[in-house]
């Protein structure tokens, strides 16, 4: 029998690899920058994921960084010229340089926000009389909401029937993330009274010694939001402190502390991935609603599953712009079907990556697969209809027929 060389068993391997011989291991197990983040801010620390109608009954520890309130009103802030809500480009691109998020005011119109709102409310009945409610310590979330109403497919394109300063909000994301950009999902997060208060946390959660974010999360509210209602948590500034640190080799030093974020139903935060924020508490008895929509590089796996999520219905109406934020392009480095989409860019409407016409012929159980073949295949196998070949020549056709035609995300 033939013997497998000595250099490949698992113990031979494992006597030649204590930690210490370890490639990279160091910034592997390392688990900064949050270590030092928690170590020297002992009132930020991970609160317990347990319910609670009494959190004012809580045993706080001075200075929690929950128990907080707006910038305005806090005795640190108070007289720093923080984000306010505007409509003023250049503004809103120097506090999210500074600060690390914007606010984007009457981001939705009202007539918008109860659009929305109404839909997110009756969903989130729903699902609870389904008995598929998706809880949280914070509250319910309502999630993969695309499939849930026609507003929230328009709302991920930042369309301007349902999100009016969806055109200024591109641009911003343009600028942060490259014109490339893709969406991660897009949730409602209801905070409920009794709910507990998120750990202040990076929705970056790698590539945290970058200069410039790698994510930027739209966070729009439906419900006004405040101190009193689980305002979002923020440290502003944080985004470059904790990542400067870290890039340096670095531990975070005393950081300042958190603020609600107060804003108007309709207005939208606009954020940095490297931002320390978390969800605020809800001591009022309404909920507060946030539509949570990340958007991020477009090689980085999405937090919603979209290839697999997306409702049939859905998918055939959705628009290249709508196709191309949740994932259905590919591009050489990223989601290739069958090898579909090499020498694509992964742009919208490019004919070269479209990757939709695969999922429907999947959903209508006439996806053929290319599986092994070689001389020996019969004619049968050789000549089946593989939707490779479907897809291959739609494309080029498609290429053929719109020449140069702006591989835009505003197309
Ligand atoms: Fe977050």
């Amino acid at each position: 029998m033939h013997q497998i060389p000595k250099e490949f068993d698992p113990e031979f391997i494992k006597a030649k690899s204590s930690s210490d011989m370890q490639m990279y291991r160091a910034e592997r197990t390392s688990r900064e920058p949050m270590k030092s983040v928690l170590e020297n801010n002992p009132e930020i620390y991970i609160v317990p994921p347990q319910r609670s109608s009494t959190w004012g009954n809580w045993e706080f520890r001075p200075g929690s960084y929950y128990d907080t309130t707006t910038g305005s009103k806090h005795p640190y802030w108070a007289d720093v010229d923080l984000p306010q809500p505007t409509k003023d480009i250049a503004r809103l691109r120097a506090d999210i340089l500074q600060w690390g998020y914007g606010l984007v005011e009457d981001a939705l119109s009202q007539e918008q926000v109860a659009r929305v709102r109404d839909r997110v409310l009756e969903q989130a009945e729903g699902e609870r009389l389904a008995g598929i409610a998706q809880k949280t310590p914070s509250g319910q979330n309502i999630n993969c909401c695309v499939n849930k109403g026609r507003c929230f497919e328009l709302l991920i394109e930042q369309h301007p029937s349902v999100m009016q300063a969806g055109a200024l909000i591109e641009q911003l994301l343009d600028e942060a993330l490259g014109p490339d950009w893709i969406c991660g999902s897009l949730i409602a997060a209801m905070s409920l009274k009794g709910g507990v208060p998120q750990a202040l946390h990076q929705d970056q959660g790698n590539g945290f010694e970058a200069r410039n974010p790698l994510l930027v999360n739209v966070l729009t509210a439906v419900t006004d939001m405040d101190e009193t209602n689980g305002g979002t948590l923020v440290i502003p500034g944080s985004h470059t402190t904790v990542s400067d640190a870290f890039r340096h080799g670095q531990p975070v030093g005393k950081l300042p502390p958190a603020i609600n974020i107060e804003a108007k139903a309709g207005t939208a935060l606009v954020y940095d991935g490297r931002l320390l924020h978390g969800t605020g508490i809800n001591h009022t008895d309404e909920p507060r609603i946030a539509m949570l929509n990340g958007m991020h590089k477009p090689w980085m796996k999405q937090q919603e599953n979209w290839m697999l999520s997306v409702r049939p219905e859905v998918l055939q109406r959705a628009s290249p712009k709508l196709l191309h934020r949740m994932g259905y392009q590919a591009s050489t480095g990223s989601q290739t079907n069958e090898g579909h989409g090499f020498g694509a860019r992964g742009m919208a409407g490019e004919p070269a990556g479209a990757l939709a016409a695969i999922r429907l012929a999947a959903d209508e159980g006439r996806y053929v697969r290319v599986g092994e073949l070689g001389p020996d295949s019969s004619t049968e196998d050789l000549h089946a209809d593989y939707t490779l070949r479907e897809v291959v020549r739609t494309a080029r056709e498609g290429a053929e027929e719109k020449p140069k035609q702006a591989f835009d995300q505003r197309s």
